[in-house]
């Protein structure tokens, strides 16, 4: 088997790739993707120089939320393969000097897990202290909490007149980690899959593990200031950290959700007692008005820059962030934030060099990479997100939302909008398929797609090639400190990365129109080198220190002290 070494902290000038195996490539014409078809385009993922694949869940499940909801956390889902494809993707995946991540989803399993089909309706289960119990209130379930894909976030057994806690779906039953057994099992997983030479490990929304065990009521909110970054979340990622992460070096990013700088600042600390790193998505929020993801609204720029000065400057030598843009929970960014029709690919570029130069690891999701865009689906019967389709009920059927409007809103932020499968050439179905794929295609990938991108040397993905390359090569970019230049700017990105050598300077114009933006006097303009634009380059400044900007225009700029 072929080990990668393990130079400590590899992963701080890494570039990690995340792979949607359901959506990717499918192998063996039934309409789904698989590791096979990974397999097969590992050259193409060497090629683009990434340095790890983030794989989701490929373990058995019912799929309900497309493996987010495990029932053997020791088996690969027949639909993905088998454990010989797994064995062979990592051994193909590191002879080319590519690690894999695994998805750990452990704040619930499925209920057609054993442990949760045992203790379903046994209270004298061995498994029954696995899951969360509580009796009704007054007939009804034990408090107010709801689930984050709607409606109560609690379950009735009936047999045993007791409520479990479901988080999500009503068939992800959240784990009880109160229970030491519970833990140990936890422990026993991730351990199985390190010893198999697996490199790290994403870890499902990791900071909603430990609840407020009194369980109470929520009167101002939906019940998640009660198991968010919950009482015993710490104490519960030191012991696996030191049990097993510390033993195997392995790398661990967690999902945190609805987080706190602070509580971030802990879990990623540089003392590696907890995890490496952390995903939040405070910067993903900016197109939810007053906090309602299920509207349609523009983005507020001036707040997508106030929170990344704020988490770029709080984890500044206290903590290490993920960057990201995209992932199967988000809608694709170019269409999100950019132009996804006549700028496609300025914007889908400028996006990308105003996120990489920052500190952290970035994130890249399948697809990003060809400036892929939102599908643009308009019948309820292309969805097939658990979300999505719980959504449409509720607030067309509950909340009066009108269905052409509720569509508009869907088309904006489903999750489905990500998982459209990855485009690979202009032949049926993109090259995804020779079947019929589970979800529709989105209809530009005879236009978008990987073999076009490679045969354009002024594609996204040379462009993104380019990022991954200069991460490694300008130190400045791990460790520089980080300022924002022109915060009041409403229309340009304008931000410094300075060590006693370097200093890098990101600027971007976020819109489709020309703007100037003047740097302030201690930048030397005259003296920058420019690494990389998304234009063919034009004099660097108009008069002293005004930079004209053309239509979401991205300029990486260096200097050497
Ligand atoms: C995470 C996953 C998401 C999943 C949820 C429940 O947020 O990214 O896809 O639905 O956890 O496991």
């Amino acid at each position: 088997m072929t080990i990668l070494k393990q130079p400590q902290d590899w992963w701080k000038t890494a570039t990690i790739y995340q792979i949607y195996p359901k959506s990717f490539c499918d192998s063996a014409d039934k309409g789904t993707g698989d590791i096979r078809g990974i397999i097969s385009k590992l050259d193409y993922l060497q090629q683009l120089g990434i340095d790890a694949i983030w794989l989701t869940p490929v373990y058995q499940s019912p799929m309900i939320d497309n493996g987010y909801d495990i029932s053997d956390y020791y088996a690969i889902n027949p639909q993905f393969g088998d454990m010989a494809d797994f064995d062979a993707l990592l051994e193909q995946a590191h002879q080319r000097g590519i690690r894999i991540i695994m998805d750990i989803v452990v704040n619930h399993t499925s209920t057609a897990h054993q442990w949760f089909q045992s203790a379903l309706g046994d209270k004298n289960s061995p498994y029954r202290d696995y899951y969360i119990w509580q009796d009704p209130v007054d007939g009804e379930a034990p408090n107010n909490w709801q689930s984050k894909f709607g409606g109560s976030a609690w379950a009735l057994d009936e047999a045993t007149n007791q409520y479990y806690l479901h988080l999500f779906a009503t068939e992800q039953a959240d784990l009880n980690w109160e229970n030491p057994q519970v833990r140990q099992e936890v422990k026993d997983i991730i351990r199985f899959w390190a010893k198999k030479g697996v490199d790290g490990f994403r870890l499902d929304v990791i900071n909603l593990i430990s609840k407020q065990q009194d369980f109470p009521n929520d009167d101002s909110g939906d019940g998640r200031r009660f198991y968010t970054d919950g009482p015993r979340v710490h104490e519960y990622l030191q012991e696996i950290s030191a049990e097993v992460f510390q033993q195997y070096g392995s790398v661990t990013v967690g999902e945190m959700s609805s987080t706190t700088l602070e509580h971030c600042q802990q879990y990623s600390a540089l003392d590696g007692k907890e995890l490496s790193m952390v995903f939040n998505f405070h910067h993903l929020k900016v197109d939810y008005p007053n906090g309602e993801k299920w509207s349609k609204a523009p983005f507020d720029f001036i707040q997508l820059k106030q929170i990344f000065n704020h988490w770029q400057t709080g984890l500044s030598n206290n903590g290490w962030g993920a960057l990201f843009w995209c992932n199967h929970d988000q809608p694709r960014v170019v269409s999100r934030l950019g132009d996804d029709q006549q700028y496609r690919v300025e914007s889908a570029k400028m996006l990308a060099a105003s996120l990489h130069m920052m500190q952290g690891t970035p994130y890249i999701y399948q697809g990003e990479e060809l400036g892929m865009t939102n599908p643009g689906y308009q019948d309820i019967s292309q969805y097939r997100d658990v979300e999505s389709t719980n959504m449409y009920q509720i607030m067309v059927e509950q909340h009066g939302v009108q269905h052409d409007e509720m569509m508009a809103i869907l088309a904006q932020k489903s999750r489905d909008n990500s998982r459209a499968p990855m485009q690979w050439d202009d032949s049926t179905h993109a090259g995804f398929t020779q079947g019929t794929p589970w979800l529709e295609v989105a209809s530009n990938y005879s236009h978008i797609n990987a073999q076009a991108a490679l045969a354009d040397t002024n594609s996204v993905f040379y462009f993104y090639q380019q990022l991954i390359e200069l991460r490694k090569q300008q130190p400045v970019i791990t460790q520089g400190s980080f300022r924002d230049l022109l915060p009041q700017d409403t229309r340009c990105y304008v931000y410094l990365r300075e060590t006693e050598t370097q200093q890098l300077i990101s600027i971007s114009n976020y819109y489709a129109d020309p703007v100037e933006c003047r740097l302030p006097p201690e930048i030397e303009l005259a003296r920058a080198e420019c690494l990389l634009t998304n234009y063919t380059q034009q004099p660097m400044a108009l008069s002293e220190n005004v930079v004209a900007l053309r239509p979401y225009e991205t300029r990486i700029l260096l200097i050497n002290k």
